[in-house]
C-alpha cells in the first residue's frame, strides 16, 4: 500500500500539498497530473511554481506544450500534453526534460503514458465538491514511494 490520498477543500489546501511536495523535488523529478476540465490541473501546477520559486505567472501551456521556468533552486518545466501528436512529441525531445537538471509536471500526462519515465509520481485528481478535490497520488519507483511515506509521517 504506497498510494496516498489528500483531500483539499480549497485552493490553499491544494497549494499547501503543492508545497510540501516541492521540499522533496530534485533534479529529474517527474509528476503527471490528471482530471477532468477545472479539477485544478493547472492551480497546482501555479503553485508549485510559487513554491519553487518562480517569479513569473505560471499559464496553462496548452498551446505551447511546454514552458520552462527558471526557479530558484531547480528549473522548472510546465507540459500540457493534451494536443500533443506523435511528431511534435519526437521534436520536442521529452526526454531532455525528463532526465534533465529541472522538475517536470506534465498535465494530461496518462494521454502520453508510453513515452513517460518509469519512475514518476501519478497525480489524479477528482471533483469531490465545488472547492473540495481528491488527490490520489500513485508512486512508480522507490524514491516517489519514499515520498508517500514521508507525506503519511508529515500528517498530511
Ligand atoms: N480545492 C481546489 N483545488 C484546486 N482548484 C480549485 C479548488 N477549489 C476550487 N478550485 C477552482 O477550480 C478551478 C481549477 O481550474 P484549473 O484551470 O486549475 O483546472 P485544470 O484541471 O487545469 O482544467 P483544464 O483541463 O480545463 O485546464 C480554478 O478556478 C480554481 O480556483
Ligand atoms: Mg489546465
Amino acid at each position: 500500500m504506497s498510494s496516498y490520498q489528500y483531500r483539499s477543500r480549497n485552493v490553499e489546501e491544494t497549494a499547501f500539498l503543492a508545497q510540501q511536495l516541492a521540499g522533496l523535488f530534485g533534479p529529474g523529478t517527474v509528476i503527471t497530473l490528471d482530471g477532468d476540465l477545472g479539477a485544478g490541473k493547472t492551480t497546482f501546477s501555479q503553485a508549485v511554481g510559487r513554491a519553487l520559486g518562480v517569479k513569473e505567472t505560471v499559464n496553462s501551456p496548452t498551446f505551447t506544450i511546454i514552458k520552462e521556468y527558471r526557479g530558484e533552486t531547480l528549473p522548472f518545466y510546465h507540459m500540457d500534453v493534451y494536443r500533443l501528436s506523435a511528431e511534435e512529441a519526437d521534436e520536442l525531445g521529452l526526454d531532455e526534460y525528463f532526465y534533465g537538471s529541472g522538475v517536470t509536471l506534465v498535465e494530461w500526462g496518462s494521454l502520453i503514458e508510453e513515452l513517460l519515465p518509469e519512475s514518476r509520481l501519478e497525480i489524479r485528481i477528482e471533483h469531490a465538491g465545488e472547492q473540495e478535490r481528491i488527490f490520489r497520488l500513485q508512486p512508480h519507483g522507490e524514491p516517489y514511494r519514499k515520498w508517500c511515506g514521508k507525506l503519511k509521517e508529515n500528517g498530511l
